[in-house]
């Protein structure tokens, strides 16, 4: 017993010691790190400005503790999930009621997969409003790549409980891929195993959840986190004081860690996530949602199937991917915005989007316009307006700021935009009918 407490005593230093075994105190820091994979990884010296919680707010750092949390939790899910239509919902049952802390266990794993997504387009939005994506092109690249597979992983987990809500997200989402030509079309009888959500959806999704993005998930993060280290750490354009990792930065990490945690746990006490009754192909759920990530997507393409479902997304995605490319300006790099001016006007941007696009999606609801023609509505609806706003506020602000800021301008168009079109999307009730959350459906759907 002695022994053990006196092992736990030493296993900081131990850790320590193990990571720093081969470093000679003599050596650079760049020889260290081609000494030591941990090295390549996390830093030895970190800027004094790095540690500031408002530069990052740790949003890297929660996003990493959540995947993991995730990847622990979802490998003890394994041991007794049944990915078949036939058994898939009875072993969701079981988990949550036979099992020793199931439960808790996979409310830990379903609210850690859905904050995920938040949380990394949190990281996202503050690399933007940094700059922090100059000189980092690869990592935006390889950043963007982790974008795309915390979605996919969220997404192909949707289908997992094989209940209504779940089969027929799955199915509104991959209907969606019918208006992107050539990827879309290639890619649903790939994801669907067929034409129709079913056993063979359910096993596609599962492997790829349990095993393939998981696997190019790690290797994408191990690729970012080297990425950083070789680029020198965080951006930032100007002189900054350094002090050594330890204790400093790997303190502040593993209280963050705890605390993430812990506030999970906390959350799977507080609030439950019940399932819908067993998947019913023959009995369509009213209404058919995406999962709430890609609602805002769905509400789009209400309006225009092309435009909703193919040009917003497709400029989205080319913008993001040019966003480096476009701007390049090396001043005011790893700060947050360039000026007091700059912020105004992006708050103005950001008003007056929510502002139409509210009003937009209002009239659109109004009987009056009901009388508009078909090709009238796919032209002229709160997608086409929101497209031609980001135009304009970029003009508009470009003009006044410079490149970067109107860059950002049509960023923070199209991110407020696609967030009320997913509040509205959340919003929906039996067919497509707007309700407010706190509203019941009628007949108690
Ligand atoms: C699984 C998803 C991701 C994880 C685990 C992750 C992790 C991290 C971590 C730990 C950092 C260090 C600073 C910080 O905590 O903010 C970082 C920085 C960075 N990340 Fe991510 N990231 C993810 C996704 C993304 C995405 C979606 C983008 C953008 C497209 C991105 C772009 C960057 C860039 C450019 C940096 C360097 C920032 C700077 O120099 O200030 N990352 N990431």
């Amino acid at each position: 017993m002695k022994e053990l407490l006196r092992a736990f005593w030493a296993l900081p230093s131990r850790v320590r010691s193990d990571l720093r075994r081969g470093v000679d105190a003599s050596d650079s820091p760049s020889r260290r790190m081609r000494r030591n994979f941990v090295y390549h990884l996390h830093p030895l010296k970190v800027t004094e400005r790095a540690l500031a919680p408002t530069t990052t707010f740790a949003l890297g750092l929660v996003t990493l503790t959540l995947f993991l949390t995730t990847a622990v939790t979802g490998g003890l899910l394994m041991l007794y999930y049944v990915p078949t239509p036939e058994g898939a919902y009875a072993s969701i049952l079981d988990i949550e009621h036979l099992v020793t802390l199931g439960e808790p266990l996979r409310l830990m794993h379903r609210f850690a997969a859905h904050l995920m997504v938040v949380t990394v387009a949190l990281h996202l939005l503050r690399i933007v409003a940094m700059g922090a994506y100059r000189c980092r092109e690869i990592n935006w690249l390889f950043g963007l790549s982790l974008l795309a597979l915390v979605l996919a992983l969220a997404f192909s987990g949707y289908l997992l409980p094989w209940d209504q809500t779940s089969y027929w997200a799955v199915r509104v989402v991959t209907n969606m891929l019918d208006h992107m030509p050539l990827f879309g079309v290639m890619a649903k009888p790939l994801l669907l195993g067929g034409s129709e959500v079913g056993g063979a959806t359910l096993l596609r999704f599962y492997a790829m959840h349990v095993a393939v993005l998981p696997a190019f998930l790690v290797a994408f993060a191990v690729l970012h986190l080297w990425r950083i280290r070789r680029d020198g750490g965080l951006a930032y354009a100007g002189e900054a004081s350094t002090v050594p990792a330890w204790p400093h930065l790997v303190l502040r990490e593993g209280v963050i860690v705890l605390v993430v945690v812990g506030l999970l746990a906390l959350w799977t006490l507080l609030i439950d996530s019940p399932l819908a009754p067993p998947a019913d192909p023959m009995r369509p759920s009213n209404p058919e949602k995406a999962p709430w990530y890609f609602v805002g997507f769905q509400e789009m393409v209400s309006y225009s199937a092309v435009i909703g479902g193919f040009i917003f997304p497709g400029f989205f995605a080319l913008l993001l991917l040019a966003l480096p490319f476009l701007d390049r300006d090396d001043d005011a790099v790893g700060g947050w915005f360039a000026s007091s001016a700059e912020r105004l006007r992006l708050v103005v941007v950001a008003a007056l989007t929510a502002a139409v696009v509210v009003a937009a999606v209002w009239m659109c609801a109004h009987p009056a316009l009901a009388v508009l023609e078909t090709w009238t509505q796919e032209l002229v609806n709160p997608v086409t307006l929101s497209l031609a706003l980001c135009l304009i506020a970029f003009a508009w602000v470009s003009n006044g700021s410079g490149l970067r800021s109107g860059l950002r301008a049509a960023l923070a168009v199209l991110v407020v935009s696609l967030l009320v079109f997913t509040v509205v999307g959340i919003c929906r009730g039996p067919d497509w009918a707007f309700f407010w959350p706190w509203e019941e459906y009628p007949g108690g759907i």
